[in-house]
């Protein structure tokens, strides 16, 4: 199995995954349906998480559809009904065979940023495609995170610092904070066509629902972070910051890029 940092199974999870519903889903929902993507389409969720976006797309392609939505912990989606054609799996994209093949449309929000293996993750997904079929990647890009308003220079500077250590941790479980900026060029290099992006950042304001991720992610690994050198006390302001509405931040940028499987696919992607 693979390692991530954030395990499913942590209190945080919850917390995470109604940010991640509330910021993105609109911005991802928009991008689905740049797609096409309509009845009867047959469709795949990599590490669906809460499952809303896996459900979106249930309701657009219709009983005459399918979506099957995975996760290696999917107990979070599975606390949601569902009608028949929306499976849920328990499904390691890394290393178990490909929950199917010949889909329309392969969306993925959050994971290959996760994985080691991305690339080869990546080539996977393509070829779990029909000819013609859409390929939706969004990652973050945690390479512009600015403080955009600080009640004072030591606060902005404490962020930077708690921030920074957190993405030196996801880089040791093996993630790549930069990963959404290279999404883009790796899917053109997978043999992917018609490829298109869009950006999207917000600003992050304290006590808002946003500036939530960062409380819930570094609660997530407190352990972690202090054995890297942050001191209760630095954690204890920078908690505090995160509720000060003077603080505020740029969001995580997410990088959404869809391309299409050619017609014919060569050898790189299979
Ligand atoms: C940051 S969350 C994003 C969840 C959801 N895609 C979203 O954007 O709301 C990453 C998700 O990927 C799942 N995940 C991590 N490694 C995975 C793997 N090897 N195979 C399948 N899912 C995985 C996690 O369990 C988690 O639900």
């Amino acid at each position: 199995m693979s390692h991530y940092l954030f395990d499913n199974n942590a209190a945080e999870t919850a917390g995470r995954f109604s940010v991640l519903e509330e910021h993105y889903d609109p911005v991802s929902t928009r991008q689905l349906a740049l797609t096409g993507v309509t009845s009867g389409w047959r469709c795949l969720e990599v590490g669906g998480g809460s499952g809303s976006l896996g459900d979106w797309l249930g309701a657009r392609v219709g009983p005459d559809g399918e979506v099957v939505i995975t996760d290696l912990e999917p107990r979070w989606a599975a606390s949601r009904s569902r009608p028949a054609h929306v499976h849920l799996q328990r499904h390691d994209i890394v290393r178990d065979p490909l929950p199917g093949s010949g889909f329309d449309l392969v969306h993925a929000r959050l994971v290959l940023f996760h994985l080691p293996q991305r690339l080869a993750v990546l080539r996977r997904l393509v070829s779990a495609l029909r000819p013609g079929g859409w390929l939706v990647l969004e990652e973050f890009d945690c390479g512009w995170t600015p403080v955009l308003a600080a009640p004072d220079q030591e606060t902005a500077a404490l962020f930077e610092r708690v921030h920074a250590t957190l993405m030196g941790l996801l880089e040791q479980a093996g993630a790549d904070p930069l990963w959404g900026r290279h999404v883009f060029g790796a899917m053109r290099r997978a043999g992917l066509t018609d490829l298109a992006a869009t950006t999207r950042a917000e600003a992050w304001v304290g006590g808002g629902t946003g500036m939530a991720l960062h409380r819930h992610n570094t609660d997530q690994v407190v352990g972690a972070l202090t054995a890297a050198g942050v001191t209760d006390k630095e954690l204890a302001l920078f908690r505090d910051a995160l509720t000060d509405p003077a603080f505020v931040v740029n969001s995580y940028p997410l990088i959404s890029v869809r391309g299409r499987r050619p017609a014919e696919t060569t050898e790189t992607t299979r």
